[in-house]
């Protein structure tokens, strides 16, 4: 969500300095990992999908990151081996991705779903980062941008139907069609959110 703009948003402030271990979680193709690199720090990119990893090692950039194989609820790195952690992704877990950021000095950088409900969830959200340590430090909503991709893709959905159910049978189109169905419904009134977030220790 909000591309290659959104993870320069999050470079410029996630206080990056030549040589820091930076750890992208969840990274898929490990598009900030090799930004990062870009910019001199010690990239590990992290998926439980090893094909992701490997497709990403075969990136621009990719030579320059360390690709790791494992489950973001259990990190194989030692307590603060990290400067900068990320996450740009929604399934989180905070009392692991803390364990691994240094104990001060340490940046975290999240883009992922956020209460934008007005009824306390974005506080109740950062409370929780706050039992480990963590303020709040940047802060960018993305929630109108979420809401134009869901419906986009809700759309391209519905209009390449014969393509999806081919690929991926009757059943699991129809649970991704109510998937994203629901998911435009939650961001139009409001229930859900999506935001950038820079937090600091
Ligand atoms: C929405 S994509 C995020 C992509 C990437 N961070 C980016 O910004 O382009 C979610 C990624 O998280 C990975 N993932 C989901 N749960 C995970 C877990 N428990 N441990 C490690 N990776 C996980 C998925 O395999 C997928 O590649």
């Amino acid at each position: 969500m909000g591309g290659a703009e959104a993870t320069q948003w999050l470079l410029e402030r996630a206080r990056l300095a030549p040589g820091a271990a930076m750890l992208d979680a969840g990274a898929f193709v490990g598009a900030a990992a090799r930004a990062a690199a870009a910019r001199g720090a010690r990239a590990v990119a992290l998926d439980v999908v090893p094909d992701f990893l490997a497709a990403g090692r075969a990136l621009e950039g990719g030579r320059a990151v360390d690709w790791v194989t494992a489950d973001a609820r259990r990190l194989p790195f030692a307590d603060g081996t990290f400067a900068s952690v990320w996450c740009l992704e929604s399934s989180i877990f905070p009392r692991e991705l803390s364990r691994v950021a240094r104990a001060t000095g340490a940046t975290l950088c999240l883009g992922c779903e956020a209460p934008a409900d007005g009824r306390g969830g974005l506080e109740a959200f950062l409370e929780e980062w706050a039992e480990y340590g963590w303020r709040l430090a940047s802060h960018r909503p993305l929630s109108l941008e979420a809401l134009a991709t869901w419906r986009r893709c809700e759309a391209e959905l519905v209009a390449r139907r014969p393509h999806f159910e081919a690929r991926y049978g009757t059943r699991g189109y129809l649970r991704q069609l109510d998937h994203l169905a629901s998911l435009v419904a939650m961001y139009e009134r409001g229930s859900a959110g999506h935001a950038l977030m820079v937090l600091e220790r």
